[in-house]
């Protein structure tokens, strides 16, 4: 492929993005925080991401990591735009950082060069055409569609399985009212894919529409089935594992993205919800099922606390383990991470805590200091434990086994938040589970009775 691309933002889409592109073009990657770009420079990367390292040194050759814009401009024929879009207080979004990234471009953009910025930033409806064109025709003196060109490519990739999620994605969908910029696009990407992978052109809207869209319909999803936990768990002998498995073989369904537990975290899913919520409500429409959506999920991390109390009664002085803190396995992004929710909540009924992550440990010490406790390993962090909670499901939290738990716990409690283990394997111990109603361990009625869904 002779062509050149840059990539505007190297935080974690935009570094995942340019690694992956450097695969078979030449790849300039440019941010504004130079001590970022310094950092790659010398080939260290401040995210975890499963193959990333890999990718980075196999492509090495290929990339560029530079600290002004001027050369991510100049020599680029595809820009694509990678800035965070995070949410203001109000839910709003907040394109402060779009908007610096659109006028640096466009200050470097010159007359009938054609170069494509192609915009991978989760924006909402109607940014691109109302915001980012006329920042970037103002900043430029020049006219979109005539010297520069302009597309919406919205991203798809899972924190966790960023790599290949980039290599081989389901679909690609190229959004622009500018022909030239969907036909170049569209080649780029055949090329790139060898043609294996779906492309879908459509206009900037649409495509803007499509991401929000996915995302919340995976959010509502996820609550749906935790709905569904919740009432098994008010339903003696039912389980929402052999309910979900069955419901997910109807192909109307599929059983992907289907498993219950403490609700969704992370920096996208909860954004993007409450970002489009806000979206729908300035354009006069009240999204009745988005707003449930997330009223069950800010309910559902506090389940596990519920557990915990319908065992012990008090938790004052209690000793907790909590396994996993990253807001899901194979990553240390605790960016709206359930963990941080559970640890407050328990710290504030007076329980001590012990928490144990495989790669989030030091952005966990960084919130909670020494409010907390963090073990070397599970070993320790079962120790002498009242009560074990599973809050991430790392696959080596899989493997463990009874005795391990027996061995080292002052009582054999476990409460399983991604339901992680087997409940047959833990027969004799106290054993709570997400959409588990154990016939021997029922949740307490007053408990129950509290619940915060019965408040809403
Ligand atoms: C999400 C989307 O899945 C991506 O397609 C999208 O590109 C990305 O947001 C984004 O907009 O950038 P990600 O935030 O990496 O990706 O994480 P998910 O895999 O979606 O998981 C989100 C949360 O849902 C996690 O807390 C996870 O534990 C929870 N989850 C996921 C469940 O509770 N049950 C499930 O079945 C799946």
């Amino acid at each position: 492929m002779n062509r050149t691309v840059s990539v505007f933002g190297v935080g974690y889409l935009g570094l995942v993005t340019t690694v992956v592109l450097a695969d078979k073009v030449p790849t300039i990657g440019f941010d504004s925080d130079k001590s970022k770009i310094r950092q790659l420079n010398q080939g260290f990367l401040s995210v975890f991401e499963p193959e990333l390292e890999i990718w980075m040194k196999r492509n090495w050759v290929n990339l560029k990591f530079v600290e002004e814009p001027t050369m991510a401009v100049e020599k680029a024929d595809i820009i694509f735009l990678t800035v965070d879009t995070p949410n203001l207080s109000d839910g709003c979004q907040d394109l402060s950082r779009i908007k610096d990234a659109v006028k640096r471009i466009g200050s470097l953009l010159k007359k009938s060069e054609h170069k494509i910025i192609a915009i991978k930033s989760t924006v909402l409806p109607k940014t691109t055409e109302k915001v980012i064109i006329p920042l970037l025709e103002e900043a430029s003196n020049l006219k979109e569609s005539k010297d520069f060109h302009v597309c919406t490519v919205p991203e798809f990739l899972r924190e966790g399985h960023a790599i290949e999620d980039t290599v081989n994605p389901d679909k690609i969908v190229i959004g622009s009212n500018d022909s030239y910029a969907t036909h170049m696009m569209k080649e780029f990407y055949e090329e790139f894919h060898e043609r294996k992978t779906p492309i879908l052109c459509t206009n900037f809207v649409n495509a803007e529409m499509i991401k929000y869209a996915q995302n919340v319909f995976l959010a509502t999803k996820i609550s749906f089935i935790n709905t569904i936990a919740n009432i098994c768990e008010r339903t003696t002998g039912a389980d929402v594992e052999a309910v979900a498995e069955a419901i997910g073989l109807d192909k109307r369904i599929s059983p992907f993205f289907f498993q219950a537990g403490l609700g969704f975290g992370g920096g996208c899913l909860p954004k993007d919800l409450n970002c489009f919520r806000k979206f729908s409500q300035q354009n006069e429409y009240n999204p009745i099922l988005l707003n449930a959506v997330n009223k069950v999920n800010e309910a559902q991390p506090f389940r596990v606390v519920r557990m915990a109390e319908s065992y012990f009664g008090d938790l004052k002085k209690k000793k907790f383990a909590v396994l996993g803190l990253s807001f899901k396995p194979e990553t240390d992004d605790i960016r709206g991470a359930i963990s941080l929710k559970i640890i407050e909540t328990l710290l504030q009924k007076g329980a001590a805590i012990m928490v144990y992550d495989p790669k989030a440990m030091a952005k966990v010490k960084q919130t909670f200091g020494d409010r907390i406790s963090y073990a070397h390993d599970i070993e320790e962090c079962l120790s002498s434990a009242d009560c074990c909670i599973i809050v991430t499901e790392w696959a080596e939290f899989q493997s463990l086994t009874p005795k391990l738990f027996r061995s080292l716990m002052k009582q054999p409690v476990i409460i399983d938040g991604r339901r992680t283990l087997n409940r047959a394997d833990f027969k004799d111990f106290v054993f709570y589970g997400i959409g588990l109603a154990d016939q021997d361990h029922l949740l307490r009625e007053d408990v129950l009775a509290e619940d915060p869904d019965n408040r809403q």
